[in-house]
């Protein structure tokens, strides 16, 4: 059965152009609510650790500079098919590819400064939600 609940950064370069309360407004319209919420800054470290599966990926090393580069908002959101329902709200990977209307094709500049992130399973949901947050911060 689907999880009900999925982890997305706002990603530095769309903190940077300050469209952090648009990409909240489109993920409250589209039926998430916000389980927890922070702005952050990840370290070298917490960025390769949390992009570990990537490390061998010719982009690495500008993801990492980029993930780390300013201030991201993290959040645990929870909706029934949290995870796929997120996936279609923000779109394709590269915003080229992206559909109309989603978060990505709206507010992301390249594949690699693609303005949202969002667990692609429910197992690395929890995973990155325990990484960004301590349980007494869930609602
Ligand atoms: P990936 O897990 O493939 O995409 P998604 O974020 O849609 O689940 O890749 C993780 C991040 O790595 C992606 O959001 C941006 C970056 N990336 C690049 O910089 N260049 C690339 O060619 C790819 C595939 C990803």
């Amino acid at each position: 059965m689907a999880g009900n609940r999925t982890f997305t950064m706002i990603k530095p370069d769309a903190v940077e152009k300050g469209h952090i309360g648009a990409i909240l407004d489109q993920i409250n319209a589209s039926g998430f609510r916000i389980v927890a919420m922070k702005l952050t800054q990840m370290t070298t470290a917490d960025a390769e650790t949390f992009y570990a599966v990537h490390k061998e990926r010719p982009f690495f090393g500008e993801l990492v500079e980029f993930m780390t580069r300013g201030p991201i908002v993290a959040a645990i959101l929870e909706k029934e098919n949290a995870v796929e329902d997120f996936r279609t709200l923000i779109g394709a990977t590269n915003p080229e590819d992206a559909a109309e209307g989603t978060i990505r094709k709206k507010y992301a500049s390249s594949v690699g400064e693609n303005a949202v992130h969002g667990s692609d399973s429910d197992e690395n949901a929890a995973i990155e939600g325990a990484f960004h947050f301590a349980g007494r911060e869930m609602f």
